[in-house]
């Protein structure tokens, strides 16, 4: 049994895991929750039976019943979670790791000196059954890309959660506090981006390393790193853009737009081959439990064919969290470790130093 310690008790925990969680019982045992908000900590230690409930992450951290930690709460990652190891404590990471470069070294670096632990990044997109499919489709095959094409273009979670399962929110927070991490957020970008960069500039890099990043991330496993940013576009409100990368031999293109009052979450991944293209489309995250699908279009004797794998109910969610205990019980790490995810943090910043506003 891993006795499990959960930092943040927001929309991730509340929506996204607390539910594997439970139905987990026998592999995960949740001791120990911290939130600021102690009317959070209260509800959900109520709900959950949990032991020990604290305002201060750093005290359950310390916390001799928690051997694994997931962090989940506002700001950056990387502090909890380089304490978190220093303590012993497996970690799970929810995305963004950090947005820092030197922070992404220094966890790198405490990591190194606890190799017996698991450092887990929250990538629950290279979770998901159809994605997992889409790889395999890919390994087996050498037709060489000639085109791919992603895109996040999503209505955020509000609409869906008031209209499916609304996660109870803090009612002891001074919205001030909010804002002041807000204008935490951007200071960290500013400094990070160098170079005085505009409000555009910065909205649109906190708009890849918090929602960009699940896709572009997902790229990066099937295809790898781009071979330069040809591209960077962003729209005068920060809330859209449009990258070109440059791989060996073909571009990648790929949008995100955050700001659109369409009841829609269009967000996929497009790689074309020639004579074949696979196109995997995710569903909101915030309806529980949609099946996701892979379709591939090819052209074979001449004859178009559309084969569709799918729908698959696994929750890409669950699977993630069922990653993290096998890993600690089998001693393994996951693809979606803290040095995988360093790569992320390097080239959302590459990206986000070449934003130019159209
Ligand atoms: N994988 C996904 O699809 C997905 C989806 C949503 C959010 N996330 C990630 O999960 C994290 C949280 O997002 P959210 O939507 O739950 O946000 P949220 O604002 O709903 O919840 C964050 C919680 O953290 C608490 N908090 C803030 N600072 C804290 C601190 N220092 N110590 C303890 N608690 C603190 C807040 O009170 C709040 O309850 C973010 O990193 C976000 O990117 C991932």
């Amino acid at each position: 049994m891993v006795r499990l310690g959960l930092i943040g008790l927001g929309q991730a925990a509340q929506i996204l895991h607390l539910p594997n969680l439970e139905r987990m019982e026998g592999q995960f045992k949740i001791t120990a929750v911290a939130d600021v908000s102690r009317e959070l900590c209260g509800y959900i230690a109520h709900k959950y039976h949990v032991e020990h409930s604290f305002v201060d992450a750093m005290e359950l951290i310390a916390c001799p019943d928690v051997d694994a930690v997931m962090i989940m709460c506002a700001g950056d990652h990387a502090d909890y979670a380089k304490a978190a190891l220093r303590a012993g404590k497996h970690v799970f990471i929810e995305k963004p790791m950090t947005l820092d470069v030197e922070k992404a070294k220094e966890l790198m670096a405490v990591k190194e000196q606890h190799p017996e632990l698991v450092a887990m990044v929250g990538y629950c997109r290279r979770y998901n059954e159809s994605f997992l499919k889409m790889k395999e489709l890919l390994r087996q095959d050498e037709r060489p890309i000639s085109y791919v094409r992603a895109r996040t273009m999503i209505l955020e979670g509000p609409w869906y959660l008031e209209n499916t399962w609304q996660e109870k929110k803090a009612g002891d927070l001074d919205p001030a506090g909010r804002a002041a991490m807000q204008q935490a957020a951007a200071g960290e970008a500013i400094r990070l981006l160098g170079n005085q960069p505009g409000r555009a500039q910065i909205l649109a890099f906190l708009l890849l390393a918090g929602s960009g990043c699940h896709i572009l991330s997902a790229v990066r496993e099937l295809i790898g790193l781009p071979k330069a940013v040809r591209t960077a576009v962003v729209s005068p409100n920060g809330m859209q853009f449009t990258l070109i990368l440059e791989y060996d031999g073909f571009n990648m293109v790929f949008e995100e737009m955050n700001d659109q009052k369409v009841v829609d979450f269009d967000e996929s991944i497009e790689i074309y081959q020639g004579t074949r293209k696979m196109h995997l489309r995710y569903d909101s995250p915030y309806i529980r439990s949609l099946p996701s699908r892979l379709e591939v279009s090819e052209l074979v004797q001449g004859q178009a064919k559309v084969s569709t794998y799918g729908p698959d109910y696994r929750d890409m969610f669950a699977n993630e969290v069922k990653e993290f205990y096998r890993c600690i019980v089998e001693r393994d790490t996951p693809k979606c470790d803290i040095f995988d995810a360093a790569e992320d943090v390097k080239l959302f910043l590459d990206i986000a130093r070449k934003f130019a506003v159209s």
